[in-house]
């Protein structure tokens, strides 16, 4: 099922002409909700953040509620998978189409491993969020990061684990990362410049509500070797044990199981407090 601007339409006129400033500035917002078994997880915490993209990228006039509900008419169609929404620039800096659609469920191989790169594109800690107002929007400019993980395709890795000029880690080109020391998960903090994971947010909660032990930290890729365990985290993974960072070997540390059954837990918490 495709939507723009509220409106179905076929797969053949879900489209966007080039001139739009969307295809040539990637010049947009998104975000993707996962569906579990028809049931949108974290619906409204994405629609915050995009809010808050829409509130960066000097979008106005959006109409969020209509938004809402044509997700969830999409995704009532699916039992898995995807919806995505962009809010995309038209020709002209005032205007904007909503294009709505469901993306199948993504794969996710069995040994993942990372390569770590600098990313000098990324602001990496230089900038604190409170100087900066547009440091964590969910653009649609990926080329970077696309081209990061190409290149670590390129030298035989699952994906790239970014770093800033002081080799501490900050995210996946499409993902956020955790880690795993003794009894303590901890995760990078948000002035890094780092995307406001959805999934993050969550491992926070499972902090907040004693579920885990839970602490932001930063961490070298020297430092990050010495740690039991590393995940990754985002809307599609929600706790994948990562095997190995570049040389480096890991093992699973039970912990690990703890936080994927937290978010299996979370997931049908909200799907009753929904029904
Ligand atoms: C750069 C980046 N960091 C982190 C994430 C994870 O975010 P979420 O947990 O909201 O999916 C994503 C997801 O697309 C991302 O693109």
């Amino acid at each position: 099922m495709y939507l723009i601007n509220g409106t179905e339409v076929s797969k053949n006129n879900f489209n966007s002409p080039i001139e739009n400033l969307s295809f040539w500035r990637g010049d947009g917002i998104f975000e993707a909700i996962r569906i579990h078994e028809g049931f949108l997880f974290a619906l409204d915490r994405h629609l915050k953040r995009l809010e808050r993209s829409a509130h960066k990228m000097l979008f106005n006039d959006i109409d969020f509620y209509s938004i809402k509900k044509d997700l969830q008419k999409v995704a009532s169609n699916f039992t898995q998978g995807y919806v995505r929404v962009i809010i995309s620039r038209s020709e002209t800096f005032e205007n904007y189409d909503v294009f709505i659609f469901h993306q199948k469920p993504v794969e996710i191989p069995d040994y993942y491993s990372l390569e770590t790169q600098l990313s000098p594109w990324h602001p990496g800690g230089d900038f604190s969020l409170e100087d900066n107002q547009i440091i964590g929007t969910k653009s649609t400019s990926y080329a970077l990061n696309v081209t990061q993980t190409r290149l670590a395709e390129q030298n035989g890795f699952t994906d790239a684990l970014l770093l800033n000029r002081n080799n501490i880690i900050l995210e996946g080109p499409t993902f956020s990362v955790g880690w795993i020391k003794g009894d303590k998960v901890f995760i990078p903090d948000l002035n890094l410049g780092i995307l406001d994971s959805i999934t993050r947010q969550y491992i926070n909660l499972f902090g907040t509500n004693n579920l885990l032990k839970v602490q932001e930290s930063r961490v070298t890729v020297d430092e990050i070797y010495e740690m039991d365990t590393v995940f990754v985290i985002s809307t599609a993974k929600h706790g994948k044990f990562v095997n190995k960072i570049n040389e480096k070997t890991y093992e699973p540390s039970p912990l690990l199981e703890v936080i994927q059954e937290c978010f299996k837990n979370e997931i049908k918490a909200e799907k009753l407090s929904n029904s």
